[in-house]
C-alpha cells in the first residue's frame, strides 16, 4: 500500500459524476432500509407528515420508494446527473405531487442547506464511507442538527475486512484512495468503518444498534461486510 496525505474531495465528486453520468445505478432501496422505515413509521396515519433525508441520494432508489410509500421525502447529493436521473424518475412515475412532498438538492452534505429540527428521520445508505474522516464526522454533526429531538439515523457503511480495504492508497486510517478490488474498487474515496468507530461517531446519540452483515460474490472470492446502524438524537 501507499501512502497519501491529500485527496482533493472534488475528485472525488467528479469519480461520482462520472459513474452517474456514463452507467445506470441500482433502481431500488436496500431490504434492510425497508424494514428501518418500516418499523419505525409505517404505522403513521398521516405519513406526509414525516419528512425523510437521505444523505447521498444517488440517483435515489431510496428516495423513489420513501415517495411511493407516502413520506416527505428530502435528499441530497453531489452529483448533479444523479439528482436530474432522481428528479426524472420520479416525473417519469407521476410522483412529484403539487406541493411537492419531495425536494432533491445538488451539494456537499457536510453542510445541510436545511434548518435545525427539521427532519424525523435521516438514512445514509453507503454515502458517508465516501469521504474523509473529517468530512464524515462534519456530516454525523450536521445529521444530528438537522434531526428533530427523538429523531432516528439509519446507515448502511462499510466495514473493515471487506475486500479492497487493505489495497489502494491509504489516505489516514482506513480511508483508502481507489482501492484495487471488492465492492469499492476504483472509488476515489472508501472509509471502512469499524465497530468501535461508529460507537465514538454516535455518542451523542441513544439506541444505538450497531448489526453486521456479510455476505460473498464471485464464489466467495469478495468477502463484503457491512454495519447496519440505527440510532435515536
Ligand atoms: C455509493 S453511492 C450511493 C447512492 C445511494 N445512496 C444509493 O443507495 O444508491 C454514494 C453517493 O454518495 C454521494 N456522496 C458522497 N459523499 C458526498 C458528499 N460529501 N456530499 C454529497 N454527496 C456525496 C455520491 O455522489 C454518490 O451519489
Amino acid at each position: 500500500m501507499n501512502t497519501m496525505n491529500n485527496i482533493d474531495t472534488e475528485a472525488a465528486n467528479d469519480y461520482w459524476e462520472k459513474i452517474f453520468s456514463s452507467r445506470n445505478w441500482g433502481c431500488y432501496p436496500p431490504e434492510e432500509l425497508i424494514r428501518f422505515v418500516a418499523r419505525n413509521f409505517y404505522a403513521v396515519e398521516d405519513r406526509k407528515k414525516i419528512r425523510i433525508l437521505e444523505i447521498g441520494c444517488g440517483p435515489g432508489p431510496n428516495i423513489w420508494y420513501l415517495v411511493r410509500e407516502g413520506f416527505s421525502v428530502a435528499g441530497i447529493d453531489g452529483s448533479a446527473s444523479a439528482i436530474q436521473q432522481a428528479k426524472s424518475r420520479l416525473l417519469a412515475e407521476g410522483l412529484v405531487s403539487n406541493p411537492p412532498l419531495v425536494e432533491l438538492t445538488v451539494g456537499n452534505f457536510i453542510s445541510l442547506p436545511w434548518q435545525n429540527n427539521t427532519f424525523d428521520a435521516v438514512i445514509d445508505i453507503e454515502a458517508l464511507y465516501a469521504n474523509k474522516k473529517t468530512d464524515i464526522e462534519k456530516s454525523i454533526d450536521e445529521v444530528k442538527r438537522v434531526l428533530k429531538p427523538g429523531g432516528a439515523f439509519f446507515s448502511k457503511m462499510f466495514a473493515d475486512q471487506t475486500t479492497g480495504s487493505d489495497t489502494g492508497k491509504v489516505i489516514e486510517p482506513n480511508t483508502i484512495s481507489r482501492p484495487d478490488s471488492g465492492p469499492c474498487a476504483g472509488n476515489a474515496i472508501a472509509h471502512f468503518f469499524t465497530f468501535d468507530e461508529i460507537n465514538l461517531l454516535l455518542s451523542d446519540f441513544k439506541k444505538v444498534v450497531i448489526n453486521r452483515l456479510h455476505r460473498t460474490e464471485q464464489n466467495s472470492d469478495m468477502q463484503i461486510y457491512e454495519w447496519i446502524v440505527s440510532a435515536s438524537i
